[in-house]
């Protein structure tokens, strides 16, 4: 299939899913390779046959759904947002957590893929905070959509290329190499619960004082669904609790729910809660 067939595809599909096409341009490649993959199982040739085959069968909505997911991830991806996170928003979120008289901090980590993501707050947290704040514990709830990349994150073994942007000495000290892998040792895997959950119904709990959701809605999803995701944290977040985007993602600018969480890129707050 050439890159331009494959992009009308893509153009004429993605909204009837709700996803955008902005999203997909970059990572289009692995998508592309998957349409031509199923093509083939379907023994179609033409881009313009599968077209006509999802429009007369509703069920391979479905499946093209699944072959339009992306799952890259990495450990600390986004340095500088990670850094934040761990001398900014964190500490603020755990004296927070202490003044209201509790003694867990909550964050849920949606689409986290292989648990690059939930595990690497589990490292900020036990390397660098938990000594500061040694009445609370952190609780992680990861969700995901798709069953394989939670099998994946409950192993917690990872190659190289997964932990570069990790900082220095903490990849020694938290995972142990077993041949070309490397394994995160329990300690860290201990504060996370993993679950399986589409982002797009309602929140997998409540009182939530961090919400990571980096990579996923506000890159692939459609501006209703974004805000519907949007009214979901606002439901399942607590006071003064935090959100976190991707580097270059964004509530939908007619959305003033969420707004900017003060010195933080990346960070945001619901509107009118927001202590920083
Ligand atoms: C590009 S990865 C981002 C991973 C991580 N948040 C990050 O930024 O590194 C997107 C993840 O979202 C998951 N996903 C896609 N659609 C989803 C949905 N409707 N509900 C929950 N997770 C979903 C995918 O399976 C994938 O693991």
């Amino acid at each position: 299939m050439r890159d331009c067939d494959c992009i009308r595809l893509l153009q004429w599909a993605l909204p009837r899913m709700r996803m955008r096409w902005r999203g997909f341009r970059k990572v289009r490649g692995q998508v592309c390779k998957r349409i031509q993959r199923r093509m083939g199982a379907l023994s179609i040739q033409d881009v313009d046959d599968y077209r006509a085959y999802l429009v007369q069968h509703a069920t391979e909505w479905t499946l093209l759904r699944d072959l339009c997911r992306v799952t890259i991830s990495r450990f600390w991806r986004d340095k500088a947002a990670y850094c934040t996170l761990q001398k900014e928003v964190l500490p603020t979120l755990a004296r927070q957590v202490i003044q209201r008289g509790d003694d867990s901090l909550h964050v849920w980590s949606a689409g986290c893929a292989c648990g690059e993501e939930p595990y690497s707050v589990a490292l900020a947290w036990q390397l660098a905070l938990r000594n500061r704040f040694p009445s609370l514990t952190l609780q992680v709830l990861a969700t995901d959509i798709d069953r394989d990349v939670l099998a994946r994150a409950k192993r917690a073994c990872y190659g190289h290329g997964s932990l570069k942007d990790l900082p220095t000495g903490w990849r020694n000290m938290a995972f142990s190499r077993t041949n070309d892998a490397y394994c995160l040792h329990q300690r860290f895997i201990l504060p996370v619960t993993f679950r399986r959950h589409d982002v797009r119904d309602p929140p997998p709990g409540k009182r939530f004082d961090l919400i990571i959701c980096r990579n996923l809605v506000f890159t692939y999803f459609d501006h209703k669904q974004q805000r519907a995701v949007i009214g979901h944290f606002v439901n399942a977040l607590a006071g003064g609790g935090a959100v976190m985007l991707g580097t270059h993602e964004q509530p939908p600018a007619d959305d003033r729910r969420l707004t900017a969480w003060p010195a933080s890129p990346g960070f945001f707050a619901l509107r009118g809660t927001q202590r920083g």
